[in-house]
């Protein structure tokens, strides 16, 4: 989880390199700054972990290597501990196999053609065969989709990498490493320029089932990692309790990247969503009464790391009494009744189930500017009449123009329908399964980098996509039925700021606005301040990040205590709550299908909260209407963990699974300063040393200080 406080640091060695300058160390800026850029963290896994890390628990201090070319990385000898500092075209696996093991301790990467890439950091076969997820996608996993994949993000580095912000902030990085250029290690006379990164995550063995189950010196269960999650949403059009069969349109919430600090994910991750949303507000027009199927819509939280939001949710579906053991009947913001064992915040999944659903379509990475022609991926193993009616249902919409075509790929990407469609776990390999995407046989390079920016998207794309998903959802759940119903349009205006906003800002107004109905009714129930909100991101990233404090689900009980299961001597009281406040974009998710799935009311009444809401299983959702509650959150955790009465405890039952956790941090960096070694005869450096050495002393106090939590 990123910290704010590195910024704090900043401000602080800033200080005394006003003072420093003075001292002349060098004719150019004797400055300690620090490095601003995205870190590529550690993670673990069932068996071993990737990422980046440090076993220096103080940070490594090392020597500024420029390594500007491949000629100079081939002539490379390092002859001390050393950071390299290199242009990220250079980082390739062959090149990472060239450093020096025993020298190398850390990477400053900086991209050097503006905001395009022509690859990626990514697997071949991303979430596929040879990477750690490829057992659960065993029918699909040995197709390439993205062939320009350099197959980094799932090693493990033995010292940091800091992707550096720009080519512009990496400049002066660059000349002080090329000063260093012909500087001997063992002189005592002369500035050397060196790196300080912190960036410690654990001793080097550590997996997920052993961060988990840690024990503190005392015996008591201290795990040292949560597990990757969050929350997904979903929604129903139409009404669970009929026999009606089900159509599921679904769309990946997150995103990954080398570091999850650079995951913008517009592409991969935003354009989907935007899509997804932007349909079922479409279908507005369509009443619920004309429909010949029941349509859900459902957005996975956490997909880039083992499938878990699809997962998750197809493991409560299948499970015998939805893997619910005690049914607690009580009102609360999120409806008439919910799991107490272990505790989740719904029970509606237990009016669907995986044999009702006829067919499923996934919407994947649409939004790219210059898509003019969508791909339809199939099923391959699907009965060819159900794929044909969904085919069809898409190719000839009146707004596909030609401009939709049956992909040549024969196989399906990476994403949450590979879940409903693997039987070697919870789905059903011959499903009618489609997905809608922008790209035929292979992923564009931004896929999955610090590239998958907004600027790079042009949000008509999405609403053409949007379109397209509409229209073939009302062909096939609108049907031949007598319906007068008139044929759904995308609302291009919600698309484009729908876009900026979960690109850019949680807090924007379209966001809060939707989300605003749920957060008072929160507000209200837990007793909150007024001013409580979901929390954001800045800069936004799409990285799922970790299924731990308010977006676990637990019961608050009467004397304080917050639990993940209601013990069974506790009778469930109005003096107990129910917690659950997921960050905004998720909060915003489930609030906007809420808003467009309901049915309102024949004379809507309006409400500020879901209580002033009259009759059950009515929901207050924008724009400040009583619905008929339609949509809901659903865990996004591993299926091969547990949750233990304590929360945030989990125990795993399933150690064959990824089950990735992310281990708990809080101050890690990278600054750059210069060493005046043993430089005696320097007097003429006076204050002007002095200072550099105490603001390194104090930087090291800082980040010690404000070290929250001790690491494994
Ligand atoms: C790249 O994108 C970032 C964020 O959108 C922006 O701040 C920056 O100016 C862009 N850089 C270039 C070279 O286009
Ligand atoms: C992937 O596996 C399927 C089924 O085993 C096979 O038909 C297909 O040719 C394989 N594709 C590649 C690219 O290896
Ligand atoms: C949908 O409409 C039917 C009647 O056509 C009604 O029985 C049902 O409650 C409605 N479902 C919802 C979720 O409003
Ligand atoms: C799997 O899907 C096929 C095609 O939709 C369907 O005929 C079959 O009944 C499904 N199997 C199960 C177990 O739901
Ligand atoms: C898009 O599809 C149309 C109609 O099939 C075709 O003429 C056109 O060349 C395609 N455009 C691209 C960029 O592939
Ligand atoms: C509706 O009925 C017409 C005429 O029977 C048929 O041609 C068409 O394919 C049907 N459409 C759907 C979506 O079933
Ligand atoms: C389209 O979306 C915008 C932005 O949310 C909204 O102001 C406008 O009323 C919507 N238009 C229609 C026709 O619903
Ligand atoms: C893209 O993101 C930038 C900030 O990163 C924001 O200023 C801009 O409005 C966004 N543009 C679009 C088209 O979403």
């Amino acid at each position: 989880m990123w910290s704010p406080r590195r910024a704090a640091v900043g401000l602080l060695l800033s200080l005394c390199v006003s003072m420093a300058v003075g001292g002349a160390v060098t004719a150019g800026s004797p400055s300690n700054p620090v490095v601003s850029g995205g870190e590529c963290v550690r993670l673990f896994h069932s068996t071993g972990d990737v990422g980046c890390y440090s076993l220096d628990k103080k940070g490594t201090q090392a020597r500024l290597v420029n390594v500007a070319t491949q000629e100079d990385l081939n002539g490379l000898a390092l002859k001390e501990t050393s950071i390299l500092v290199l242009p990220e075209t250079l980082l390739t696996k062959e090149n990472v196999a060239k450093f020096n093991q025993q020298y190398t301790k850390g990477l400053m990467v900086y991209p050097i053609s503006g905001n395009s890439t022509t690859y990626n950091l990514d697997a071949l076969n991303p979430q596929g065969k040879g990477t750690i997820d490829g057992a659960l996608n065993p029918t699909f996993g040995n197709y390439s989709w993205n062939p320009v994949g350099r197959d980094l993000m799932g090693m493990s580095f033995a010292y940091p990498v800091i992707q550096v912000q720009s080519l512009d902030a990496a400049q002066q990085f660059i000349k002080l490493a090329s000063k260093n250029d012909g500087v001997p290690t063992d002189s005592s006379f002369g500035v050397v320029y060196r790196g300080m990164m912190q960036y410690y995550f654990g001793p080097a063995k550590m997996d997920s089932p052993t961060c988990l189950g840690f024990t503190n010196i005392k015996g008591q269960r201290s795990p040292k990692c949560y597990p990757v999650g969050g929350q997904s949403s979903w929604g129903v059009k139409g009404d669970l309790t009929s026999s009606k069969p089900v159509i599921i349109a679904m769309a990946p919430m997150d995103t990954n990247a080398f570091s999850h600090v650079y995951a913008p994910g517009a592409n991969a991750g935003a354009s989907g969503l935007v899509a997804l949303l932007a349909t079922a507000d479409a279908l507005k027009s369509v009443p619920n009464s004309s429909l010949g199927k029941t349509i859900v819509f459902a957005a996975f939280q956490a997909e880039s790391y083992g499938f878990v939001g699809s997962r998750r949710f197809l493991a409560d579906l299948t499970a015998k009494g939805n893997n619910c053991g005690r049914i607690i009947t009580a009102t609360t913001p999120f409806g008439e009744s919910f799991c107490g064992n272990p505790v989740t915040s719904s029970m509606a999944i237990s009016g669907l189930s995986l044999s009702k659903i006829e067919s499923a379509i996934a919407i994947d990475q649409v939004g790219l500017s210059g898509t003019t022609n969508f791909s339809i991926h199939t099923n391959p193993n699907a009965q060819s009449s159900g794929i044909e009616t969904l085919v069809d249902s898409m190719v000839k919409s009146s707004s596909a123009k030609g401009s939709v075509s049956k992909s040549s790929s024969g196989s399906m990407p990476p994403g949450p329908i590979i879940s409903f469609m693997n039987d070697k776990e919870y789905g059903n390999a011959s499903l009618t399964a489609a997905v809608l995407a922008g790209y035929d046989t292979s992923f564009p390079p931004s896929y999955h980098s610090r590239f998958d920016l907004n600027t790079s998207l042009d949000a008509s794309a999405i609403t053409k996509a949007a379109q397209v998903l509409a229209e073939s959802l009302f062909t096939l759940a609108v049907g031949n039925t007598s319906s007068t119903a008139s044929a759904p349009t995308v609302n291009a205006t919600l698309v484009s700021e729908m876009l900026i906003c979960i690109t850019t800002n949680w807090n924007c107004p379209l966001m809060r606005d939707y989300s605003t109905p749920f957060v008072n009714s929160m507000i209200d129930y837990l007793t909150l301040t007024s001013t409580s909100w979901p929390s954001s991101m800045q800069p936004v990233s799409l990285y799922s990040s970790v299924y731990s404090g308010n977006r676990l689900p637990t019961a608050v009980l009467s004397d304080g205590s917050g639990v993940a299961i209601v013990p069974d001597s506790v009778t469930w009281s109005s003096s107990n709550t129910l917690n659950l406040f997921p960050n905004a974009y998720e909060t915003f998710t489930r609030s906007f299908l809420a808003s467009a799935l309901g049915d309102a009311q024949s004379n809507p009444t309006t409400c500020k909260l879901t209580k002033d809401c009259v009759g059950t299983n009515q929901e207050c959702v924008y724009p400040a209407v009583c619905k008929t509650r339609a949509a809901y959150f659903h865990d996004a955790y591993s299926p091969g963990l547990a949750k233990e009465k304590v929360a945030g405890l989990f125990k795993v039952v399933n150690a064959n699974m990824p089950l990735w956790t992310e281990p708990n941090w809080d101050t890690i960096g990278t600054f750059v300063y210069p060493d005046p070694r043993s430089t005696i005869g320097y007097v003429a450096l006076g204050s002007g040393v002095l200072c550099l050495i105490l603001g390194y002393l104090l930087a090291s106090r800082f980040l010690a200080h404000f070290r929250k939590q001790k690491l494994l």
